[in-house]
């Protein structure tokens, strides 16, 4: 008998293949989920796999499986829920999205480019994920949870990130929005909007801006990403029945 705060239960985690995403990949395992790690990046999800994901409490390595997503395709999104259909005989009903992107710069300097690739991904991939996944869910007649992954600048904003702040207050709205319509299906919607957290992410941040931050953290430090991953451990769990539609400030403090 698997043990685990969702125990048997099958999750979908995106950008799966670091951060944020390999952390959550590690602490649903160790609470009995079964991990579907995605990613862009094929042996990055191999690599959360093969060594991040829990083999105590029951979990088997040969039960999770690593795909290759891009979350900004349809069709690859909607392939993804094919391999798993095939695979387990049922949609994920965790659905984590955690695959995200910055390009910084200016507002005067930044390349519409730029901006595109950052909404594609961030905003308009958080809806193809939840479109095509609460929809499975439905049509499975099957209760679920959706986490979105936003971030502490979707609130308050940040100098050189117009085109990340609006597609992070995005996800917070979409959130709350999709809350709101798939209540009636017990699909639960929650959204996490981290602060500064130790990831590949943040290495792009010059040092000079990282020390002016941490300045501002009244716990000092920048968060691990296991911090997240418990939160979004919760989320998924029966622990939180009763959230949807809520954000969750994960920041020391920020
Ligand atoms: N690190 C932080 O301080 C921080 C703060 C706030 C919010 N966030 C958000 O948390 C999430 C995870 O960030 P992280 O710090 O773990 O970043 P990360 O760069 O370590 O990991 C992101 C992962 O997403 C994958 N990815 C990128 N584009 C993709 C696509 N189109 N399809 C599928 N996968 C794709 C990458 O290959 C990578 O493995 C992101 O949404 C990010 O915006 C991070």
């Amino acid at each position: 008998m698997v043990a685990g705060m969702v125990a048997g239960r099958l999750a979908l985690v995106t950008g799966a293949g670091s951060g944020i995403g390999r952390a959550t990949c590690q602490i649903l395992s160790r609470e009995g989920a079964i991990v579907i790690a995605a990613d862009r990046n094929y042996e990055a999800a191999v690599e959360t796999i093969k060594t991040h994901t829990a083999l105590a409490s029951g979990s088997n390595e040969a039960d999770h499986m690593a795909v290759e997503l891009d979350v900004a395709n349809p069709k690859s999104v909607q392939n993804i829920l094919q391999t798993a259909i095939k695979q387990y005989k049922a949609p994920p009903t965790i659905i984590v999205n955690s695959a995200g992107i910055t390009r910084d710069n200016w507002l005067l300097k930044l390349s519409e480019e730029d901006y595109d690739s950052v909404l594609n991904i961030n905003l308009k991939g958080t809806f193809l994920v939840m479109q095509t996944f609460s929809r499975a869910m439905t049509e499975a007649g099957l209760p679920g949870s959706i986490i979105n992954i936003s971030s502490i600048i979707g609130k308050y904003g940040n100098m050189g990130q117009t085109n990340y702040s609006a597609s992070k207050a995005g996800v917070i709205a979409m959130t709350q929005s999709a809350a709101k319509e798939l209540g009636k299906y017990n699909i639960r919607v929650n959204v996490v909007l981290p602060g500064f957290i130790d990831t590949p992410m943040v290495k792009t941040v010059p040092e000079k801006v990282q020390q002016a931050i941490l300045k501002q953290v009244p716990l000092g430090r920048l968060g691990r990403p296991s911090e997240l991953a418990e939160v979004i451990a919760f989320l998924s769990s029966d622990k939180s029945s009763f959230m949807t539609g809520a954000s969750v400030d994960v920041t020391g403090g920020f």
